[in-house]
């Protein structure tokens, strides 16, 4: 694998972008340092680097690339959508067409507010819910990773410099799958909570009906009900996590899939909440989702597109069942090896990712390291194994077949220490106070 292209590129990055890229997630301290390529272009799910590199990528554009990379019929509709404007100064006819078309699909969801990207949607969320309650305190699940690049979630994190103590106070945590810990934040901040947000589903399943359990309490105590469908939306169902799960939240919000790469986000509720950032009541305004670029004509055409892809072929069946194809061939492999211990599958086959444990079986990054570092020898982008529409028998066969291939390392370095085959230093998580 020819590596010089990406790493002259490097420094360059570096002392361009602090961090060397414009996101966390895809920065070099996610990425072995042997190898942590720039990518230049995409086709279905291949990806190809500055070095001229092919690999199968997984997770593509962190999630939101459901169909496949420059998908030829979402291109042609932003594309022709171009020719015809990007932004004006009053509403395009398309915001309503995409609207409606959106909550056609989304049951429950009777309004809703687009915008760029998922943390604006649960900013928007958050705002709406603390001015509708007229309370200040917003409960996030612990498990749950990510829900905003805001100062009331990044607050929360261990990367919180910069955020003032008093934004942080605001936000409170539960556990997942534990309805006490959800009760005792409600007896500690009585008339306090304005909503709880939380993902339907991580890699965790929800038992003895969590969702609902959560919903009940938050009508109880009068906070707001939130589902952050970033990740499941358009991936577990066409409905989202809240149909998969049989449940409608008082608000939920989109993006990731909606667009298939392109930037757009939704936020969708009830009228009776969403109403307040509109023009028709008589309450104090919300100032919600407002912003220059939040309507961009072309990623709506592409959301539009992407919507009527998934309405009309079996997107949503071909993931789970290229997951499921997925998740057979390395959990074969990983019993012949006896890896069961080291190498583990989580989550739904449409959203699969992987465990690195080490000889005790502890979560290791290191290990993490070796196994990108030897399925990018062998041309597979995995950070995680999500699929898409576009990974095919073939594309999943030869992942099966890398993957392997790199376990067979994985094992030796388990036997005979991982600094025999790991070049450079271990990934790191995105989460950590210091570098
Ligand atoms: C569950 C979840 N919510 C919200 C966000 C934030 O979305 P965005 O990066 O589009 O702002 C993410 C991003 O990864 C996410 O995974």
């Amino acid at each position: 694998m020819k590596t010089d292209a990406s790493r002259n590129l490097q420094q360059r990055f570096h002392s361009a972008i602090p961090g060397g890229a414009h996101t966390y997630a895809k920065g070099d301290d996610q990425f072995p340092e042997s190898y942590a390529p720039y990518m230049v272009r995409g086709k279905g799910c291949r990806a190809w680097d500055a070095d001229g590199n092919e690999f199968i990528e997984y997770g593509m554009g962190l999630r939101s690339v459901t169909l496949g990379h420059a998908y030829p019929s979402v291109v042609e509709a932003a594309y022709k959508q171009m020719l015809k404007g990007a932004n004006f100064v009053r509403p395009n006819v398309i915001e309503l067409e995409c609207a409606e078309q959106f909550l056609g699909l989304i049951r429950g969801a009777e309004m809703v507010k687009f915008c760029k990207n998922g943390s604006d949607a649960n900013n928007g969320a958050l705002r709406l819910s603390r001015a509708f309650t007229g309370r200040n305190l917003v409960a996030i699940c612990s498990e749950h990773p990510f829900l905003s690049v805001e100062d009331w979630f990044i607050g929360s994190t261990p990367m919180s410099a910069g955020i003032p103590r008093s934004v942080s106070a605001s936000t409170v945590k539960f556990h997942y799958n534990d309805i006490p810990s959800v009760e005792k934040l409600f007896a500690d901040y009585p008339g306090q909570i304005a909503c709880v947000m939380l993902e339907p589903e991580k890699e965790v399943v929800p038992e003895n009906r969590f969702l609902h359990a959560i919903q009940e309490l938050c009508h109880r105590h009068g906070a707001v009900f939130i589902l952050d469908e970033m990740i499941t939306g358009f991936r577990w169902d066409n409905g989202g996590g809240q149909k998969y799960h049989d449940i409608v939240p008082d608000l939920s919000t989109f993006g990731k899939a909606l667009g298939n790469g392109f930037s757009v986000s939704a936020l969708a509720g009830k009228r009776e909440i969403m109403l307040r950032g509109g023009l028709d009541h008589d309450k104090e305004r919300v100032f919600l989702l407002s912003t220059t670029h939040g309507a961009e004509t072309h990623s709506l055409a592409a959301a539009m597109e992407t919507m009527r892809v998934y309405q009309t072929e079996p997107v949503v069946k071909c993931l789970w069942r290229q997951g499921t194809r997925l998740a057979e061939g390395i959990s074969k492999t990983v019993k012949s090896l006896g890896l069961s211990n080291h190498f583990q599958l989580r989550g739904k086959p449409c959203c699969l990712v992987y465990a690195t444990l080490d000889a005790e079986s502890k979560p290791s990054q290191i290990f993490r390291t070796l196994f990108l570092q030897e399925t990018m020898k062998r041309n597979l982008l995995i950070p995680s194994l999500v699929v898409s529409y576009s990974h095919g028998d073939e594309e999943i066969d030869r992942t099966i077949a890398g993957i392997s291939e790199a376990l067979v390392v994985y094992k030796k370095a388990l036997e005979e220490g991982v600094e025999k085959y790991l070049v450079g230093r271990p990934v790191k998580p995105v989460f950590r106070k210091f570098n």
